[in-house]
C-alpha cells in the first residue's frame, strides 16, 4: 500500500493513510511520513489500534526517544506506563480515574494551556506521538496551531523585534499561570527554566516559526511583565482560528506532531466521569535551539 496524505486545513494538519503501524514500515513509508511532517506539521493515522511495544517501534523510526519521567510530578511507584511514555490520561498506576484534588490531575490540567512538548527541556522534542486507545463519546478536541504561518503573519517590525529574542521555559511558569505554585526542592531543581529562541528555523524547510509556549516566563534583557504581557499577545496572535486545526478523536487515532513548528492544547472535559486513555510517545530534538542560526535555509 501507498502512503497517502490527505490535508484537513488550507496550512496544517494532514490525515495519513495506506500504513498498518502493527507492522515494520519501509523506509520508504518512514521517509514519506517524515516528509508529510515536514509539509503539514500534524498527521492524523486513523484506525491503528496498537500496543504499546507497537507504538514505541514506530516512534522509533523517527529518532532516539525521550525517557525521562521529567514532564510531570509523578512520583516513583505512581507510573501507569512504560518510562518511554508520558501518561496524558486521566487515569492513576491502578488504572482508577484520577480524583478531583489529586496532584497528578491538577498539573495534567496545565495541557489546557496553549504549549509545544518539552519545550521546557534543551533540546527540546522533535515529534509528540498520542494514541488515543480510550476515547470518551463526549471528549475533547485537541487543538493544533500552525507557527509557521502565525510567524509569516507578523507584521515587519514584530519580526524585526522577535528575531533574536531569547525566553525561558518551564513546568513551574505554565503551571504558575494556572495557580498551581507549590514544588518540592527537587521538582524545582527538574523543572529549572531552559532557554530557547523565540524564532526558530525548520532543519529541513528552512521555514521559520515562532517557537511559543506557556512554559515561556522570561524574555531574557526584558522586565517580567513586559515579557509576559507580550508573550502573551503573541499567542493570542499565534492562535488565531485561520491557524488552527481542532482533532476530534476517535478511538485508536494516533496523531503525531511537529514541536518545532505547533503549538497544542487540549480542551476542558468531564474528566472525573468519564475514562480517556491516551498514551503520547515523544521523539528527542538533535539540536538546541540557542545555536541555530534563525535564517538558515536547507
Ligand atoms: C500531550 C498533550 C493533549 C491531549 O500529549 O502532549 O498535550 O489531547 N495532550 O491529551
Ligand atoms: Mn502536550
Amino acid at each position: 500500500m501507498e502512503v497517502q496524505i490527505r490535508p484537513l486545513h488550507p496550512s496544517i494538519g494532514a490525515e495519513c493513510t495506506g500504513v498498518d503501524l502493527r507492522r515494520p514500515l519501509s523506509p520508504d513509508a518512514v521517509a514519506a511520513i517524515e516528509r508529510g511532517m515536514d509539509q503539514r506539521a500534524v498527521l492524523v493515522f486513523p484506525k491503528q489500534d496498537i500496543t504499546d511495544e507497537q507504538q514505541i517501534a514506530f516512534s522509533k523510526d523517527f529518532g532516539r526517544l525521550e525517557t525521562t519521567f521529567g514532564g510531570n510530578v509523578r512520583r516513583a511507584g505512581e507510573h501507569r506506563l512504560g518510562k518511554e511514555f508520558a501518561d496524558v490520561s486521566n487515569l492513576d498506576q491502578h488504572g482508577r480515574l484520577l480524583a478531583q484534588n489529586d496532584r497528578n490531575r491538577m498539573f495534567n490540567l496545565g495541557n489546557q494551556l496553549w504549549h509545544s512538548d518539552s519545550s521546557f527541556r534543551s533540546p527540546p522534542s522533535k515529534y509528540s506521538l498520542l494514541s488515543g486507545r480510550v476515547i470518551p463519546e463526549k471528549g475533547p478536541d485537541t487543538e493544533f496551531a500552525d507557527m509557521r504561518a502565525a510567524y509569516d503573519a507578523l507584521d515587519a517590525e514584530t519580526k524585526a523585534r522577535v528575531e533574536n529574542l531569547v525566553c525561558h521555559h518551564s513546568l513551574m511558569y505554565s503551571r504558575g499561570q494556572l495557580g498551581f505554585t507549590e514544588f518540592s526542592d527537587e521538582e524545582k531543581a527538574k523543572f529549572k527554566p531552559v532557554r530557547q529562541r523565540l524564532v526558530r528555523a525548520h532543519p529541513v524547510t528552512g521555514r521559520k516559526s515562532l517557537f511559543l509556549a506557556s512554559h515561556i516566563g522570561v524574555i531574557e534583557g526584558w522586565p517580567v511583565p513586559e515579557a509576559r504581557a507580550f508573550i502573551r499577545d503573541l499567542i493570542e496572535h499565534a492562535t488565531r482560528r485561520e491557524f488552527v486545526y481542532a482533532h476530534k478523536w476517535r478511538p485508536f487515532d494516533l496523531v503525531m506532531w511537529d514541536n518545532r513548528q505547533t503549538m497544542h492544547r487540549v480542551r476542558r472535559f468531564d474528566d472525573t466521569r468519564y475514562v480517556r486513555d491516551v498514551r503520547r510517545t515523544t521523539v528527542a530534538g538533535d539540536a538546541p535551539t540557542i545555536e541555530q542560526v534563525a535564517d538558515k535555509v536547507a
